[in-house]
């Protein structure tokens, strides 16, 4: 099952793929969590990404596609994957389609969360994600048990630099105008599937599944 998690900055592609990974099993390919990390080690890779994160705007795509392809190549992913903020422009959705071509594989679903920009940035802003096991949480709709300790790990809780409202914004300007023509461009391929992302996340996580389960048969 291979399948793309599209969506809006904070509209909750993360939180829905760490629900995927538990009940199925294959692993999530998160581009933002990659680079992130690569920021944290400072690699070369990491210094250049750094300076457009920061501004909230798009990694250069031959950077990404590269972490892309390498990472498409190892042992797990052969049982599937879920991309998770990949691909975000066009030329990424064209270079995803060359690499899967030449692996004799394919995407099976293209699931776009849609949320209102109002509650993106509620969402964003409350955000808070563990150092050391990943995990999200946001102080409004599903705070941590214990301040900024994390329920699953004891990690710290910390925000992400780009979890500032000004940065969000210049994020949903990036997704407006290279993000979003993706919708028609997988929707022309019949493999795109809408979710409302307003309701909770397991109603949001029941509606995936379902489409989930229709993908085996
Ligand atoms: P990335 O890390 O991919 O960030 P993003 O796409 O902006 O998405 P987020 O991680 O902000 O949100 P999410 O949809 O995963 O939401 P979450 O589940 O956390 O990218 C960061 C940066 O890296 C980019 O700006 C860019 O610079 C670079 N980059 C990454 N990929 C790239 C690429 N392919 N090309 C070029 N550059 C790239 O949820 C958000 C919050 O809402 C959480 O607090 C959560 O608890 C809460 N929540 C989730 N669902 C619900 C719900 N149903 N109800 C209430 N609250 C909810």
């Amino acid at each position: 099952m291979n399948i793309i998690l599209l969506g809006a900055p904070g509209a909750g592609k993360g939180t829905q793929a760490k629900l995927i990974v538990e009940k199925y099993g294959i692993p999530q390919i998160s581009t933002g969590d990659m680079l992130r990390e690569a920021v944290e080690k400072g690699t070369e890779l990491g210094k250049k990404a750094k300076v457009y994160m920061e501004r909230g705007e798009l990694v250069p795509d031959d950077i990404v596609i590269g972490i892309v392809k390498e990472r498409l190549s190892e042992d797990d992913c052969k049982r599937g994957y879920i991309l998770d903020g990949f691909p975000r422009t066009i030329k990424q959705a064209e270079a995803l389609d060359e690499i899967l071509l030449s692996m004799s594989s394919k995407i099976d679903a293209v699931i776009n969360i849609s949320v209102s920009e109002e509650e993106i940035i509620r969402r964003i802003v409350f955000r808070r994600v563990c150092r050391r096991c990943g995990a999200v949480y946001n102080l409004i709709y599903n705070p941590p048990k214990q301040g900024d300790i994390c329920d699953r790990c004891g990690g710290e809780l910390y925000q992400r630099d780009d979890d500032k409202e000004e940065v969000v914004r210049e994020r949903l300007k990036a997704y407006k105008e290279q993000t979003q023509p993706l919708k028609d461009y997988y929707s022309k391929k019949g493999i795109l599937y809408n979710i409302d992302g307003a309701k909770k996340i397991d109603e949001i996580f029941e509606d995936i599944q379902k489409i989930l389960e229709n993908l085996k048969d």
